[in-house]
């Protein structure tokens, strides 16, 4: 099982409608796809209601790999499985060390492999032990971008944890950044998505997604924007399977 986490400290960037959009197109892929939702604001597990698995991802932090087996081996699931948000991770995020959390991870990890192709993991909006827990215990990161000015002073600081976490965790690689929500007509996003991809194309994607309204409705209907009957879905649709197409060869799921 190949895990992507996706996480970037600063909150609304997309890491929700990314890690959504890509297990959406994984599954459709045919792959076994798990996501766990560590954010408690519980908007990945909203957009994925109906694929419950009744495991939580505090379990990941509190149980242990035996009882994930107990619970995931016979279940009858259409290959897109969410381990969903529950109030208990607020305590994981007080209670445990880091080391600890990240130690019980990926035994979970480990275990959840026996049953999965791809685990995708969102993540709460700060740098906190379930964050930090997460990038440590995953073998891929993503962090979408917005072109704002704070979002990129974020980016910087980001690319610093990210090569630190990366001295704990050296199987880690940094897909990179996604330019997102890039509104054409803004000259600020434009500007700022030609200086960054020119001046990090090592840390951003060579692809971005633009600011589609489409993929607000799409989340918030519970589907991938590819499955919203409007023209204007059209294009998001477009800059979405780009996206997760760059990811999956990334990511070399296929092989
Ligand atoms: N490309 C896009 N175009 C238009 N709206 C978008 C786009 N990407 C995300 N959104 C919307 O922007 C908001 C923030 O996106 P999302 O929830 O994915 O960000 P997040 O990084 O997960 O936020 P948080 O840090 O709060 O978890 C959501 O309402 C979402 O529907
Ligand atoms: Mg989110």
């Amino acid at each position: 099982m190949k895990t992507l986490v996706t996480a970037i400290q600063k909150g609304g960037q997309g890491k929700t409608f990314a890690t959504c959009h890509l297990a959406f197109d994984f599954h459709e892929r045919g792959y076994r796809v798990a996501v766990a939702d560590m954010d408690t604001q519980a908007n990945a597990s909203y957009t994925l209601a109906g694929h419950e698995s009744g495991y939580t991802a505090s379990q990941l932090f509190n149980g242990d790999a035996d009882s994930l087996r107990a619970h995931f081996t016979g279940r009858e699931d259409d290959g897109l499985v969410l381990i969903e948000a529950d109030p208990a991770l607020a305590n994981i995020e007080g209670s445990l060390k880091l080391g600890e959390a990240a130690g019980k991870l990926r035994a979970n990890i480990a275990a959840l492999g026996e049953f999965f192709d791809v685990l995708l993991i969102d993540t709460p909006p700060s740098l906190g032990v379930i964050m930090t827990a997460a990038v440590l215990a995953s073998d891929y990161m993503l962090s979408p971008l917005e072109m704002e000015a704070y979002s990129l002073h974020g980016m910087k600081k980001m690319v610093a944890v990210i090569s630190n976490l990366r001295k704990q965790n050296p199987k880690l690689r940094f897909i990179g950044m996604v330019p997102n929500k890039v509104d054409g007509r803004k000259p600020r996003h434009v500007a700022n998505l030609a200086e960054i991809q020119q001046a990090w194309p090592q840390l951003v994607l060579p692809l971005s997604v633009g600011s589609r309204d489409s993929i607000a409705e799409a989340l918030g209907e519970q589907m991938p924007v590819w499955k919203i009957k409007k023209t204007a879905a059209r294009a998001a649709t477009k800059e979405v399977r780009a996206l997760a197409q760059y990811v999956f060869e990334k990511m070399e799921i296929a092989q």
